[in-house]
């Protein structure tokens, strides 16, 4: 059976590399559904302590999601498609407790931008190009690029780029807010490598109480500042805060339990 990722481990951080290149690592049905068991399992996995996602090949790390599966869809159908990619893809990583970082090594447009736009934060290489080209189409952007890009780079901005179709560089994608960081191809996996093992030397149990703390701000259905509390009080009842306290008062480097 031909895989449409790959997956790779190396001291407590996952790769998911998307294996599509011939077609740009267009998203299509297949590469979502195996998107969603790997990200289900190393999320699970309690040796995962960080994701880095990233297109292979040079020249994109995902073109959108697969036209060619669309072209012929109703209302109903077209409304299917992005409820069910929301919910099993670009929602499902945004929520995870285990930190996600796009890689974007080349083209990141449509689905590709909106998959980026999910993960937890984005770092380039100078080769990126990204953008929403939809409206190019005849479509909008369906898997949470309206919410998204206005929430990373603000609301004028991204009304101008879902509106013109146009794409940015990396260099302006960094002015923006939309990236990180933007480094060389060669530097990209090193840099997001180094990245997650400096968030994996913390507690990954406070970073899970973090992100669902960061997420609830922009959620309209709960209080951030409510969830925050909420999650703060929780992190007393960690072994992670006993160890990092304890640790600071022995005047050692903590060693996270996990727990
Ligand atoms: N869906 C399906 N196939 C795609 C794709 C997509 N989103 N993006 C690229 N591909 C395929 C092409 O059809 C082509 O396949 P083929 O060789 O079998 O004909 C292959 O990937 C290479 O793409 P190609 O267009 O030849 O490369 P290019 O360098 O000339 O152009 C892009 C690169 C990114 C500018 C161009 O591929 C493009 O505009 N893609 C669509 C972007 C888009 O609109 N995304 C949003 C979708 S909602």
């Amino acid at each position: 059976m031909k895989y449409n990722i790959l997956t790779e481990q190396k001291e407590g951080i996952a790769t998911i590399t998307i294996n599509r290149a011939n077609k740009l690592n267009a998203l299509n049905k297949q590469t979502i559904k195996e998107l969603h068991q790997a990200f289900k399992d190393l999320n699970r996995d309690k040796g995962t302590k960080v994701i880095i996602i990233t297109g292979s090949g040079e020249k994109a790390f995902v073109a959108g999601a697969d036209i060619s599966e669309f072209a012929d869809f109703s209302v109903k159908k077209g409304a299917k498609l992005a409820t069910k990619g929301q919910k099993k893809l670009f929602d499902f990583i945004e929520n995870l407790s285990t930190p996600v970082i796009a890689a974007i090594n080349g083209f990141a447009l449509g689905g590709g931008l909106e998959l980026a736009m999910a993960c937890h934060f984005r770092v380039a290489s100078d080769t990126a190009k990204m953008g929403l080209p939809e409206v190019s189409l005849g479509l909008i952007p369906g898997y949470g690029g309206t919410q998204r890009l206005p929430q990373l780079v603000g609301k004028g901005r991204a009304m101008e780029l879902i509106m013109t179709a146009g794409m940015i560089n990396a260099q302006k994608a960094l002015a923006y807010g939309l990236v990180n960081h933007v480094v060389s191809q060669e530097e990209l996996m090193p840099l997001c490598e180094k990245i997650a093992g400096k968030i994996s030397n913390n507690s990954l149990v406070a970073i899970k109480h973090a992100i669902k703390a960061v997420n609830a701000g922009f959620n309209d259905d709960v209080n951030g500042y409510a969830s925050e509390i909420e999650a703060f009080g929780d992190c007393f009842g960690t072994a992670d805060f006993k160890e990092g306290t304890t640790a600071f008062l022995e005047k050692r480097k903590a060693d996270f339990p996990g727990k």
